[in-house]
């Protein structure tokens, strides 16, 4: 099949802000359908994600199919005026399926093999599989290609988040075939895997196992492949499914919803070129402390996946989970106001999981559109609220969101940094990666995330706090764009290895060295709980203190912004600017405090000419989308208990306590 641009594919378009939820009447009688229809119509929503786990009901013997109770609430449905997004169910293959084929139940790294009575009990390599899923896919696209209530397809549910990893006998033959397509000769993936480290040079693909549990830690370069192939034969799942959908129904989109943030098991810049519309599930983790700001960076993600262009959130909850430790429940208003945060980063559908809390099942304890107590519950009523006040939103459709800043981010940095064995337990992808997004949060500056290989030259600021690994290209794309004038912060463990996992030698970062114009000699990590002092030498940037790391670090060119004085590294810098050609690169050799690395990130701000918004009040959140003929929609979030003010375009705006204003200025 070709691959058709952005641009060509088949847009998701409902004209009014998507409004709804995954609905299961399959767990309910059929009496319930129409008090669902019409309670949907009071609460607004205009779509609903349709069988998501249906495949037993729709093929309860293998090739005996019943799409009767389907056809019913289609039909319903579309009386009503609700829209479909139809999903293939082939993340819960049924009973059957099991027993007829034991061996393709998923077998985790420690070679357990995982039992039927959950979900996602497949092997993502086994042809098996790939068969039944494909025929189930292909008799529901030939039954409701053209429905006119069928607007979006959704293939699957959640690709990688239960079985992301298989080391079945199956994908031992799958790995085997994808390494020799990568590698071409088993010499080729000795090189690349440097074997010759503890002696495990290959003579054959065949003699090639997954990275199982084993005496000591496998190749870290085999367990990057390892993540990569798992990755891509999920894709092939998706591909395989979207494929058949296709070619019954061209015209209408077809997605599949990501977990951007969530989970790390798919390479979604490569998922993200092949749907139509980017879809995304996101759930807070309801005890951490502003939780928020980690909605806004997977919301963040989202659009910069999408390329700009709006996307849906595909599920999040309306009140509490039932997988966390402590499940609490949304406070008053929580519910819009993260809702909205949503839409203020560039969704242009709000859905949840799911439409009504199920009375059984593993799900039973968490929130739903319609809760266990009804409709006359405060849930319900805000549930319908937030409902009314999308449907007057609707001109917020299509328009974007702009980020002058942005943050690379990358999938085969945090996979290589999880393998293990680095100079502390400390590094880890999202651990600087968190601390920079967050301090741009509260400085009130929106940014995309970016490929390390993407076009930079739409941004002023880059940051690069976790680009673990770094080609040469990403390297030369980073140089030419500082180059030219672009400011760039990078931070500790960036630039340190190539694709393949080895190290660029010469002194660290290797492979930005001459942009950050510093050459660093040794790691000096620093133990838990040690806090050390750093002096200040730029009157910019006030003495402040680190922890986690130091490094015997030289400077080639930088100056010193701050320099420790104790610890490992004492009279060693901390954090370094370099001017580079037109731009600037700035490099934090240490996990400075919270108010130092504030500075430093201001600072860096400044020089890429990027004014911060002054006079805002902590913890209210402003986000702005433009429209194509310049119409403004700001998103004021008020995450804090008090009612605040806040300036806008010389007006000052009341936001009360704990809720959203939007602020539509029309041209
Ligand atoms: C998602 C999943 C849903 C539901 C939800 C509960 O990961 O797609 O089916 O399980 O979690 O939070």
């Amino acid at each position: 099949m070709t691959v058709q641009s952005a641009s060509e594919r088949p847009r998701f378009d409902l004209g009014s802000v998507a409004y709804g939820g995954d609905y299961n009447p399959e767990q309910w009688p059929e009496e319930i359908w129409p008090q669902d229809v019409a309670l949907m119509r009071e609460a607004g929503v205009n779509l609903v994600s349709l069988g998501i786990f249906s495949w037993a009901r729709l093929e309860p013997r293998p090739g005996e199919y019943d799409f009767g109770w389907l056809d019913r609430i289609i039909g319903l449905l579309h009386e009503a005026g609700i829209r479909i997004d139809l999903a293939t169910p082939t993340a819960a293959p049924p009973a059957w399926f099991q027993r007829a084929n034991p061996h393709v139940r998923p077998v985790t790294v420690s070679g357990t093999v995982l039992g039927y009575g959950a979900r996602q009990t497949y092997c993502p390599s086994s042809p098996e599989y790939a068969g039944a899923a494909a025929r189930i896919t292909t008799e529901l696209a030939r039954r409701y290609a053209g429905h006119p209530a069928v607007v979006l397809w959704h293939i699957h549910n959640e690709y990688g988040c239960h079985t992301s990893r298989c080391y079945c006998e199956q994908s031992v033959s799958a790995f085997r075939a994808w390494l020799a397509d990568r590698y071409r000769t088993v010499e080729a993936l000795n090189a690349a895997w440097g074997t010759a480290f503890w002696g495990q040079l290959y003579a054959d693909f065949d003699e090639v196992d997954v990275p199982r549990e084993a005496p000591a830690a496998a190749n870290p370069s085999q367990q990057v492949d390892f993540r990569r192939f798992s990755s891509d034969a999920l894709l092939e799942c998706y591909r395989r499914e979207r494929d058949i959908v296709r070619a019954a129904d061209p015209s209408v989109p077809i997605t599949t919803n990501f977990m951007a943030g969530l989970t790390d098991n798919l390479d979604l810049w490569q998922w993200a070129e092949e749907v139509d519309v980017v879809a995304n599930d996101h759930y807070l983790t309801a005890a951490q402390k502003d939780n928020h700001i980690n909605l806004s960076l997977s919301a963040d993600l989202t659009r910069s996946l999408a390329g700009g262009r709006p996307w849906l959130l595909m599920e999040h909850s309306t009140s509490a989970v039932n997988w966390q430790g402590h499940n609490i429940a949304k406070r008053p208003g929580e519910l819009a106001r993260n809702s909205l945060a949503h839409l203020a980063r560039g969704a242009d559908g709000i859905m949840f999981f799911q439409w009504r809390a199920s009375r059984n099942g593993v799900e039973k304890f968490h929130s739903a559109m319609v809760p266990h107590a009804g409709t006359d519950t405060r849930l319900w009523r805000e549930v319908v609220a937030l409902g009314a006040r999308l449907g007057k939103l609707e001109e917020v459709c299509g328009t974007r969101v702009e980020a002058k800043a942005a943050i690379v981010w990358d999938w085969e940095s945090r996979w290589n940094l999880d393998c293990g064995n680095k100079p502390s337990t400390d590094l880890g992808f999202r651990e600087r990666l968190d601390a920079f997004y967050a301090c741009l949060w509260h400085a009130g500056l929106t940014v995309d995330f970016v490929h390390p290989g993407a076009d930079l030259s739409g941004y002023r600021l880059v940051l690069a706090p976790s680009m673990y690994v770094t080609s040469a290209a990403w390297a030369e794309n980073l140089r030419g764009w500082v180059r030219s004038g672009g400011t760039l912060v990078s931070s500790y463990f960036t630039g340190i290895v190539d694709q393949n996992g080895a190290v660029h030698l010469g002194g660290y970062p290797g492979a930005l060295r001459d942009i950050l114009g510093v050459r660093t000699e040794e790691f000096l990590p620093l133990l838990p709980g040690q806090r050390v002092k750093l002096a200040s030498e730029d009157p910019g940037i006030p003495a402040g203190s680190a922890s986690r790391w130091a490094e015997d670090l030289r400077l080639d060119g930088a100056a010193a912004v701050l320099r420790h004085s104790e610890g490992p590294g004492a009279g060693r810098p901390a954090v370094t600017r370099h001017g580079f050609g037109e731009g600037t690169a700035w490099y934090l050799a240490t996990a400075p405090d919270q108010s130092t690395l504030d500075a430093v990130l201001r600072a860096a701000c400044a020089d890429a000419g990027l004014a911060l918004p002054v006079g805002r009040p902590a913890g209210v959140e402003c986000v702005r989308r433009v429209g194509a003929g310049g119409d403004e929609f700001d998103f004021l979030i008020n995450h804090t208990d008090q009612d605040v003010v806040v300036p806008l375009g010389g007006e000052q705006v009341t936001v009360p306590a704990g809720r959203v204003r939007v602020v539509v200025s029309t041209r």
